[in-house]
């Protein structure tokens, strides 16, 4: 089913699991993730940023592959189909209105005001149709944030006003992870995480999941993180399996061959993401 996030995320919450957000960028990464995903009975989170959503021709294309893929390949796990990073009010109803079953409003780069009432919006909109809505407060780093301990995290008293303020489902503070890259060792503020879990009893969000240790993910899962944001990770590998073929396969043109060179190795870091999550069997 394509479901919205909440009872997937609140029931991560209580049993201390964490869901995966996988971005896709085309239908070979949508179907190599729902694969993989099932193959593990692991429920999954599809984000898709506004540029991917771009890419690919649009929020009605995105949602009708997603919706389509499920069931031609006989999916049987719950599925989230995301809008990541919604910049708008706009944006998100877009997603919505084309049959996203959850949407980030990101707008955390206005002041904590601003960000409440826009993000208030989203939601009352999104109510109307049973889809779910994450916050975003603070400041996640992007790959050029040189020193990520210096990032300033999300203060508990900010992050307990969104989620009263606007009653969303599930929030993502700045914690000291950044997207992309690490430039030098990620420094995650855990006892900030368990203050906010404790203090808003939120799911948690943690975006720029990629290069992060696998012992403090799993830290970060005891300290409230329901949700973790993968996307670079899963470039890195497939890019590099992508470029091995190709540079020991000189005469294959045919895209098919190319892009598929990437899925087993995409398919083995996903579930060993699902497996350090805590996700398998969990549908
Ligand atoms: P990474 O690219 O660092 O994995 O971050 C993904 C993300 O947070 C998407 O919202």
């Amino acid at each position: 089913m394509i479901v919205n996030s909440k009872e997937m995320l609140e029931k991560a919450r209580d049993k201390k699991y964490a869901v995966a957000h996988f971005n896709i960028n085309n239908l070979e990464w949508t179907r190599f993730i729902l694969e993989e995903c099932n193959k593990n009975q692991s429920p999954v989170i599809l984000g898709v940023s506004e540029g991917a959503c771009k890419y690919m021709g649009g929020y009605k294309v995105v949602a009708d592959m997603v919706i389509d893929l499920h069931k031609s390949l006989n999916i049987d796990i719950p599925v989230v189909l995301h809008l990541d990073h919604g910049s708008s009010f706009e944006a998100c109803k877009e997603a919505i209105d084309n049959g996203f079953s959850s949407v980030m409003i990101d707008a955390s780069r206005y002041p904590l005001e601003e960000n409440i009432e826009i993000t208030k919006k989203v939601v009352d909109y999104a109510k109307k149709f049973n889809v779910t809505v994450e916050a975003e407060i603070g400041c996640i780093g992007g790959s050029e944030d040189e020193v990520t301990s210096e990032l300033k995290t999300t203060s508990v008293e900010d992050a307990l006003a969104l989620v009263q303020g606007a009653q969303i489902d599930s929030l993502a503070p700045a914690l000291g992870s950044v997207h992309g890259i690490y430039k030098g060792e990620p420094k995650l503020d855990f006892e900030k995480m368990k203050q906010i879990r404790e203090k808003t009893n939120m799911p948690l969000v943690l975006h720029g999941g990629s290069g992060i240790d696998d012992e403090k993910i799993k830290t970060a899962i005891q300290c409230g993180i329901c949700k973790l944001n993968i996307n670079t990770d899963l470039q890195i590998v497939w890019s590099k399996a992508v470029r091995s073929y190709l540079e020991e396969n000189k005469e294959v043109y045919d895209p098919r061959k190319i892009i598929k060179s990437g899925e087993e190795a995409m398919k083995k870091l996903i579930q060993e993401k699902l497996i350090l999550l805590g996700s398998i069997n969990q549908k």
